[in-house]
């Protein structure tokens, strides 16, 4: 067996990872602990220690890494053992089938593109000193240059391709590396001219591919190497050879777009970072990342094309069972402008405060519609949502989440808990939740609509005390809005009549599932509605007030004094207002 493989799988694989599939493992110090599996003993004396790679029992006297384990406890050969862990890891078997002469040639262009890579690290030194310049202002310095290879490819014809051939190298074979452009009659010319060069490494440290940005300004922005038959585009990460250690240690990935963006984080001590290089991640690529950690942190640009790319991440990186929080920069910054800007130390507060997917899946939602929800749109973002609400694999984080949920939307969290305990009883992953519009009415709502409607007593009572504030935000807004309305205009109401003055579809259909759902509700009263009304201005009153209190801690958190100072009179002003009502 390849003995780089090996050596490969033994240091991509936890040992604690794999070795907790077998055994209960506990947190000893800095190792973990279990009762040994090769011989009988009531008290832990079996050791696993992460850093040095080893299992040992002081009972039995066993020890070894990762294959001697997995050996002994399934019974396999050596061979066997390393194909299973680096099956657990989903690390490729490397392919026998490859004939002698294929893995001749993917040497030989390894070894082009390694010295495509020193020849544009010396044209760098060589050039004007702009370049280094340039570098410098982004804030990489000589060591930043050294240890991420940068390069420059001069703007002139072919220094490259004719530095190859003088090394031995045919025309085809560099093409093949996709270093050339074709001009057509067969002649080739450099691809890379006038460029900024950052290669792409694999995971091990092999250079596989170029990036090229441009010097000053031009198109593309960034010129990328093309597929070869040693780069994948979807099976790589930038910067992973030098992160997974960091990764590892961590225990949680930043994921980040382009280029600078891991390389200024990185320079900054920040390095438990990938890229993605502003592709659309694979599946593949959130393996490779779960190799090192099952947590991430997705930090794309936060623009559309950001937000959008995040939100295919989270559905990949749940599927692997990884816990996904994400961080959105303020002032549309990329990481690499953002630390120029602010310093690392934002950035770590930042990364501190990474929010769970499911929130910026809720913020996204929430912001994409703009301005007011109408109730369909509310319950559009509710179905939206549920299914992963469902993935959430605690049940107090299930119910924290949907309390959330109901907190912003403005709907009644119990109707939500319900759908999701029948749906937690069903099969996960592929369960149907759909919640129907009226579902999301509290019984406040419903039970004040239908006395208004039903008995001019407690119209009398309740309109002339309504107010549009006390239903702003609610699901069933639009129909208090038309009954007020009604009112002032001294327009007849019944649920005709406002059936008719009823714009959109749902919301006539909404009026008559609460009119027409039977209750048991005695005889209504005087007393009755204005109990209603009144709970309907505490609950929004809370809503209010809660709202404000979420304000009141980002204020702090950003030392907004003033902010703080106006929210907080706002918050008096509502707890006075709820003092009057009870
Ligand atoms: P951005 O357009 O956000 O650029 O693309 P950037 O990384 O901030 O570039 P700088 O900071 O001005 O140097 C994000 C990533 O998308 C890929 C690159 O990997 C880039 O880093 N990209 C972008 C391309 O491959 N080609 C392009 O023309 C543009
Ligand atoms: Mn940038």
């Amino acid at each position: 067996m390849d003995q780089y493989f090996i050596e490969e799988v033994r240091n991509s694989v936890g040992i604690v990872h794999v070795l907790s599939e077998y055994l209960t493992l506990k947190k000893a110090g800095k190792d973990h602990s279990a009762l040994c599996p090769f011989h009988r003993e009531k008290t832990p004396s079996f050791y696993v220690s992460e850093s040095k790679k080893i299992f040992k029992c002081f009972g039995c006297g066993v020890s070894g890494d990762v294959f001697k384990f997995v050996e002994m406890i399934e019974g396999l050969s050596f061979p066997e053992a390393v194909k299973a862990v680096a099956q657990k890891a989903g690390i490729p078997l490397p392919q026998r089938s490859q004939l002698p002469a294929q893995a001749h040639e993917k040497d030989r262009l390894f070894s082009i593109m390694e010295r495509a890579t020193q020849f544009y690290q010396r044209c760098l030194y060589e050039t004007s000193d702009s370049v280094l310049e340039y570098l410098r202002q982004r804030g990489v310095d000589r060591e930043g240059i050294v240890q991420f290879r940068i390069g420059y490819a001069p703007r002139t014809g072919n220094a490259l391709l004719k530095f190859l051939k003088e090394q031995n190298f045919r025309e085809l074979e560099i093409d093949l590396c996709g270093l050339l452009k074709n001009t057509g009659s067969g002649l080739f010319h450099d691809k890379f001219r006038g460029r900024v060069i950052v290669p792409i490494l694999d995971f091990t440290g092999r250079v596989i591919a170029l990036g090229g940005r441009v010097f000053g300004d031009g198109i593309p922005k960034y010129l990328n190497s093309p597929e070869t038959s040693i780069y994948k585009k979807g099976s790589n990460l930038f910067g992973l050879h030098l992160t997974k250690e960091p990764i590892r240690q961590k225990d949680f990935a930043i994921l980040v777009e382009g280029y600078f963006d891991l390389i200024l984080p990185y320079l900054n001590g920040v390095r438990n970072v990938v890229a993605s290089l502003g592709t659309s991640l694979t599946m593949n690529q959130v393996k490779l990342i779960g190799r090192y950690t099952r947590n991430i942190v997705v930090n794309y640009d936060p623009d559309s094309a950001g937000v959008l790319a995040t939100r295919r991440s989270i559905d990949l990186f749940l599927q692997e069972g990884f816990r996904v929080n994400v961080v959105s920069l303020p002032q549309g910054l990329d990481p690499d402008a953002f630390i120029r800007k602010e310093g690392v130390d934002a950035y770590t507060s930042q990364l501190k405060n990474s929010v769970p997917y499911i929130d910026f899946l809720l913020e996204s939602a929430v912001r994409t519609e703009k301005g007011a929800l109408s109730p369909k749109g509310k319950v559009d973002i509710l179905n939206r949502l549920l299914p992963y609400v469902a993935l959430l694999p605690n049940r107090i984080e299930r119910s924290e989440t949907v309390s959330k949920l109901g907190e912003k939307l403005r709907l009644d969290s119990s109707v939500i808990l319900a759908e999701l305990r029948k749906v937690a009883t069903e099969r996960k992953g592929d369960a149907r939740i759909r919640i129907q519009l009226q579902q999301v009415v509290t019984k406040t709502e419903q039970r004040l609509i239908k006395l208004v409607l039903e008995s001019r007593e407690a119209r009398g009572e309740v309109l002339p005390l309504l107010q549009a504030d006390d239903f702003k935000g609610l699901t069933t807004e639009p129909i208090f809005r038309l009954l007020l309305d009604f009112y002032q205009r001294s327009r007849d109401i019944t649920f005709l009549s406002l059936q008719d003055a009823l714009q959109q579809e749902e919301e006539k259909q909404l009026l008559s599932e609460l009119v027409l759902t039977s209750s048991e509700d005695p005889e209504p009263n005087r007393a009755d509605a204005l109990n209603c009304l009144k709970a309907l201005k505490k609950l929004n009153l809370e809503n209010a007030k809660r709202e404000l209190q979420s304000r009141i801690a980002k204020a702090e958190k950003d030392r907004c004094l003033e902010e703080i100072d106006r929210l907080y009179k706002q918050k008096l002003e509502i707890s006075r207002q709820l003092q009057l009502l009870t």
